[in-house]
Formats: C-alpha cells, structure tokens, sequence
C-alpha cells in the first residue's frame, strides 16, 4: 500500500509532535533524582496524596523499554547507555537488596534501591519479566553496536545462578510464573492475563538472546515455559462474554471485580507486543472483542463522557479508566479515568492498523466484528461488514478498516488532549465530573504512554490519496 507521512497541518499532528517532546523532557527529570541512587525512576515526584516517591519495578521497566524503542534520545544532557547502564546498576542493587517478599517479584523500592518495608501487594511477578523484556531489546542494540562483552559480562552471564540482572530475572520467570501474585494495579492476587503476558514475551525474546549468547540449554528451558504458558492462556478466553478476563485462579485481595474485564488486557497486548514472536498481539480478535467490551463499560460510566467533540471540534472518544467497579481515590464513590488507560486503547488502534496493513486481507467473526464497525463509523463513507466476510486490504472496505481505525485511535487520543494540562504537564487520573487533572502529578507512566501511542501513530501506513 503507498504510504506517505502524516500531514503536519493536521491539528491532533501538530499537538502530537509538541507534546512527544514534552514528554520526554518530563521523563527524563524523573530519571536519577538527586536524592537517589543513580538510575533510579521515580513513578511520580509526588511525596503525598498519593505517596509516589518510589521506583516501580513496572513503571521503570517500561520506560527504559520505551527509550530503547525510539530511535534516539533527544539531547537531555545524557545518552541512552548513560541512562541504561546506572539502571542496570540501580536494578542489580534491587535484585540484591533483602526485601519483604525477598523476591524478585518485589514491586517497588525507594530511590536509594533499598526496599520499603511497609504493607503492600507482593510479590507482582509482571516487574521481572518486564525488567528482562527492556534489558534484552537493549541488549540486541548493544551487540549490534559491538558491546557483545558488556552484554555477556554485565546483563547475561550464562551462569546460574546468575547475578547478571537479565540472566537473573528470566530464571526467576522460568521458575515461577506458575505462582499466584498481586495484579498490575497491586490489587488482586491471582493468575493474571496482563502478568502472563509479560512473562511470555520475556522468556520468548530471552531465548533467542540466550541463543546468541551460546546458552542453548536456558534456551530450550525458556521456549518450553514460554510454550506452556501459552498454551495456559486460553483460559483467560470468556466465549460468553465474548472478552479476555482479566484474572483466573482468585487467592485474595480485592474481590468486587465482578466484570472480570479490566483496561489491563490491552495493556498487555500492547505493551507485550513481540515482533519476533506475536501472540495475543494488538489485532487479535479476542483482543479486540475485549477492546470493544472496554469501549461500552465506559462509554456512559463518567459525566464528561458526554463531551464527545475535541478541541478541533473533531470526534472524541470515552475517558477509559482502569475497570468499571474501580474505587481506588474516589470521587462521588467511583474511581476517575486515567490518562495512561485511555492512551492504551489509541495505541491498540494504531497498532492494529499497521499490523492489519501487513496482511493481505482480514476474516470478519463475532469476536472482532463490534470494535471494527466501531472503527468504520468515524469513516465518511459508509461501510459496513458481516460475519464470515473476507475482506482484502487493498479493497475499498478494507482501506476503510485502516483508516477507521487511526480515526478511533485520535478519537481516543483527543481525550487525552482535551484533559491534559495546556503546557503539556499529565498526572495519573482526570476528574470524572469536571476533566481537571487529579493524583500523582507528572506520572512518568501517563507521559511513556502517550510517547507510545504517539510513536505508532507517526508509524501508520496512510494512503496516498
Ligand atoms: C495503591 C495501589 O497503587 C493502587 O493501584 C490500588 O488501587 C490502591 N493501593 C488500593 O489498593
Ligand atoms: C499505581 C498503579 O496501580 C500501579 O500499576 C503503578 O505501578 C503505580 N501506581 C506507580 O505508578
């Protein structure tokens, strides 16, 4: 298909390309604070209400995952093996440190890389995998740049055990994914779809670094959990409901998730999307099934839904938060959306539409039918589609697919843009009455997630005419 880049007169453009470099900037200032050891990524500068002051292993995770991915830093004052090799060190020191849970599924530490001793949801056995997922993409950069050596000296050694922080975390998840733990949002403790994500991706793309790294036995052992795991996750799949559930296998904590359908399992697929090695991947039926199910249980739950036009007078789209019987900071006795949950449905658009624009054509079912006609009606002309159609990408139908899609990507996008602070400051949640920004101020996850949508925007294929 001929592509061409997005216009720049585009208002939703313009915006996107001024806000990704804010972005960044707000990221970097939570890298390394002062006060910690370097390396360390605060979650949020906020000391109270809530207390944010902390290194996630999540948050971190993904934000070094995130600069990896871009194609270069901006000029911050610090490249980016000045900014990955003191987390590295950061990391090994929280690997090393005795913890609560005295595993490495521990979800947060304080800056120094000690660990908060205090109550919590442990152990969250996401962190590893997502910790081993940046290192090793890093990692496959850093060979091709000749640092094979810091690579098989520093970040996997082969040895076992290992205290080579890659090597370390993807034994940690070989061994322990079978194990219940508390959920992303440190709620729910259980078999989680979003953790097994992480957990899949990090063990398949860690084998093929151990194969680079001659280490043919990890290997195999890794490609054989990462096939189990698989193979366990079709029980996540709810053919009534026709969604993803979010957790399998309850063993405690918060019990009132009555809809089992949680923003999470978008964030999984997208923040677990392998190249390499896809599964579950942004344009998966039974995601976009759950996509669609997200779309209707938060269309009408908050008051500014009603907005449905953005700043261009262009369509907007739901503020989506993390699940509907959500309380966590209430307002009125219901939780807020969140800026980073509303962004993941826009990434999973964008991303759908490059990795459909792949294919040469598209099988219509009940499970993806609803979030693509949802798509087709931010389109002009009218289209529709049936069950059982075959649709070929290159056929007016489904250039419309792709186009509606990036539609219902900016859709979604706008509401970010409408309730994000105008120089470009984002916090955790956006009031559910009034749209103001609320909790943690500069969440550096708020910021990463909307570079992410953003960067696979810039990378939709259009067309031409
Ligand atoms: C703090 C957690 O970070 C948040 O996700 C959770 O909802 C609340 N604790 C309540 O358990
Ligand atoms: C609370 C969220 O529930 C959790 O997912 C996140 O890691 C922390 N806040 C820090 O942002």
């Amino acid at each position: 298909m001929p592509t061409t880049t997005l216009v720049a007169s585009d208002p939703l453009t313009e915006w996107s390309n001024e806000r990704k470099e804010i972005a960044l900037q707000k990221v970097m200032a939570n890298i390394s604070p002062a006060d910690g050891r370097p390396g360390a990524i605060l979650a949020s500068p906020s000391k109270k209400k809530p207390n944010y002051y902390y290194n996630w292993i999540r948050d971190a995770a993904r934000t070094m995952r995130t600069l990896v991915a871009l194609d270069s830093l901006p000029d911050y004052k610090k490249t980016l093996d000045g900014t990955l090799k003191p987390y590295v060190e950061f990391s090994k020191f929280n690997q090393s440190t005795p913890t609560p849970s005295n595993s490495l599924g521990e979800p947060k530490f304080l800056v120094s890389g000690e660990a908060f001793f205090g109550p919590w949801g442990r152990p969250q056995n996401d962190g590893p995998a997502e910790r081993a997922i940046a290192l090793v993409r890093w990692s496959k950069r850093l060979i091709k740049n000749s640092q094979k050596t810091y690579v098989a000296t520093e970040l996997y050694d082969g040895k076992e055990p290992s205290s080579s922080v890659i090597k370390a975390d993807l034994d940690f998840v070989a061994n322990h994914w079978q194990e219940p733990c508390f959920d992303l949002w440190e709620e729910v403790n259980g078999t989680h779809f979003y953790t097994r994500t992480q957990q899949r991706t990090a063990l398949r793309e860690g084998a093929a670094l151990a194969t680079v790294l001659k280490d043919p036995g990890a290997a195999k052992f890794y490609n054989e959990q990462a096939q189990a795991i698989e193979d366990d996750m079709e029980r996540f799949w709810d053919p009534e409901n026709n969604h993803i559930k979010t957790t399998l296998d309850y063993v405690g904590g918060l019990n009132y998730k009555y809809s089992n359908l949680d923003i999470a399992i978008i964030l999984g697929s997208c923040y677990a999307y392998s190249k390499d090695f896809p599964f579950y991947s942004p344009n998966h039926d039974r995601v976009l099934a759950s996509a669609f199910a997200i779309h209707n249980a938060f269309k009408d739950l908050y008051p500014i839904n009603t907005i449905t036009t953005g700043r261009d007078n262009s369509p907007m789209y739901p503020g989506i938060g993390r699940y509907q019987e959500d309380v966590y900071n209430p307002n009125g006795g219901k939780a807020n959306p969140w800026f980073l949950c509303t962004a993941a449905i826009s990434t999973l658009c964008y991303q759908a539409a490059n990795l459909f624009s792949d294919q040469c054509s598209i099988v219509i079912n009940d499970q993806n039918i609803g979030f693509l006609l949802l798509a087709l009606e931010l389109q002009d002309t009218p289209l529709t589609l049936d069950s059982g159609d075959k649709i070929e990408m290159t056929s007016a139908c489904g250039r419309g697919i792709l186009n509606g899609l990036r539609n219902l990507g900016d859709a979604y996008l706008r509401r970010v843009q409408y309730h994000g602070a105008n120089d470009g400051s984002l916090s955790e949640q956006f009031d559910l009455n009034n749209g103001y920004m609320l909790s943690a101020r500069d969440l550096t996850w708020s910021y990463i997630s909307l570079i992410i949508a953003i960067d696979l925007r810039e990378k939709l294929p259009l067309d031409d005419d």
